[in-house]
């Protein structure tokens, strides 16, 4: 593993800057990882052009679902929903920067999985949201 990549997951999971609850929220959404039970709860605000202001993730899970959803809610603030809905797996792997396994993969993608279901609405999140369009 990347020496510099893992010290940027150990950080953010560490010190995450997203770490929280938004309450009010305009979106939240809940989900777990079926693999393990970790759980991850995604709070957004948004501005009056539904650009993304504030965002916050809680729960438990391992290091790396930490970590990707802190640099995940820091890269989608100040973009619109619709930008958003655009995030692809590709896009938090870019933001990891280290290649996973197939079961940290879920790990890493979980709270893109719960970003999306929330962003578009959806009564559950299902892992065909953080594939290519
Ligand atoms: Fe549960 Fe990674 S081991 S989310």
């Amino acid at each position: 593993m990347d020496d510099l990549y893992r010290d940027v997951i150990v950080e953010h999971f560490k010190n995450p800057g997203y770490k929280g609850i938004l309450d009010p929220h305009d979106i939240s959404f809940e989900d777990e990882n079926p693999l393990c039970g970790d759980h991850l709860r995604i709070d957004l605000r948004v501005d009056e052009n539904n650009k993304v202001k504030e965002a916050a993730f809680s729960g438990h899970g391992c290091a790396i679902s930490q970590a990707s959803a802190d640099l995940l809610l820091e890269s989608i603030i100040g973009k619109s929903l619709d930008e958003v809905k655009k995030y692809t797996k590709n896009d938090v792997l870019e933001l990891i920067g280290i290649e996973l396994g197939p079961v940290r993969l879920k790990c890493a993608l979980l709270s893109l999985k719960i970003l999306k279901a929330g962003v578009y609405g959806l009564g559950e999140a299902s892992d065909d949201l953080v594939e290519e369009e």
